[in-house]
C-alpha cells in the first residue's frame, strides 16, 4: 500500500483518549527499543512520524495513527526494559489490558521481535497474552539488515518454534534500514483488516 497521509491522531493514556473514527486498527507490540516505531515509519515512508530512539523507553502512550483514512497503527510503548518501576510497570500492564479487552476495532497485532535473537521469556509471554484474546498476530523479526542472508532461515525458524506460533500467524523477516518485508507486511496487515 502506497500512503500519502498519515497523522497522529492522540497520545492517549486513558480509554476515554482513544480515537472513536471506527477504523480498523493494528497494534503493535514487542520490547523497548526493538523497533515498533520504526516499523510504522517505514510502513507510511516517513523518517519521523513515530517518534524513535536509540535509547529504549522512547514511546511511553498509546499513540493513535490514522493512515488514509483507512486503518489506524497503535504504537504502544515496549516492555522488558529494566530502568522501569513496579508501579510503572504496573500501570503499563493496567494500560495494555484495558487497551487490548476493550478495542472492538482492533483487527490484529504485530509483535516485533529482534531476528538476531532467540525470543526472551517475555517475548513468549506477550505472544500467549495476545492470544488470550483470540488476536491475529504478524510476528515481524526486525533488523534482518543485522543477521547474514544464510542465517535467516534459521533465525525464522527458530523464532517461529520458541513462541509456538499458532498455525495461522505469519513471520515475516523486516528491516526498517533497507525496507525488506515491507511489501508483505502491507499484504498481511491489509488481510487482517479484511
Ligand atoms: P520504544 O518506543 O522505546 O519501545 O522503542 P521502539 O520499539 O519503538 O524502537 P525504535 O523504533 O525507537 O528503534 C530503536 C532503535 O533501533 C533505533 O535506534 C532505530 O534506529 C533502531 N532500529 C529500528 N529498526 C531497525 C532495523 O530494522 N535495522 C537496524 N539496523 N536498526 C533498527
Ligand atoms: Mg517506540
Amino acid at each position: 500500500m502506497k500512503v500519502n497521509e498519515a497523522e497522529l491522531l492522540i497520545s492517549a493514556v486513558r480509554q476515554d483518549q482513544y480515537p472513536k473514527n471506527g477504523l480498523p486498527e493494528i497494534a503493535l507490540a514487542g520490547r523497548s527499543n526493538v523497533g515498533k516505531s520504526s516499523f510504522i515509519n517505514t510502513l507510511v515512508t516517513r523518517k519521523n512520524l513515530a517518534r524513535t530512539s536509540g535509547k529504549p523507553g522512547k514511546t511511553q502512550t498509546l499513540n493513535f495513527y490514522d493512515i488514509e483514512g483507512r486503518l489506524m497503527f497503535v504504537d504502544v510503548p515496549g516492555y522488558g526494559y529494566a530502568k522501569v518501576s513496579k508501579s510503572e510497570r504496573e500501570a503499563w500492564g493496567r494500560m495494555m489490558e484495558t487497551y487490548f479487552s476493550s478495542r472492538e476495532k482492533l483487527r490484529g497485532v504485530a509483535m516485533i521481535v529482534d531476528s538476531r535473537h532467540s525470543p526472551s521469556a517475555l517475548d513468549v509471554q506477550m505472544y500467549q497474552y495476545l492470544k488470550q484474546f483470540e488476536l491475529p498476530v504478524l510476528v515481524i523479526a526486525t533488523k534482518a539488515d543485522k543477521v547474514t542472508k544464510n542465517k535467516r532461515p534459521k533465525h525464522v525458524k527458530n523464532i517461529r518454534e520458541t513462541l509456538e506460533l499458532e498455525k495461522a500467524d505469519n513471520i515475516l523477516l523486516f528491516s526498517a534500514e533497507t525496507g525488506q518485508g515491507k511489501e508483505d507486511a502491507w499484504k498481511a496487515i491489509q488481510a487482517m483488516i479484511g
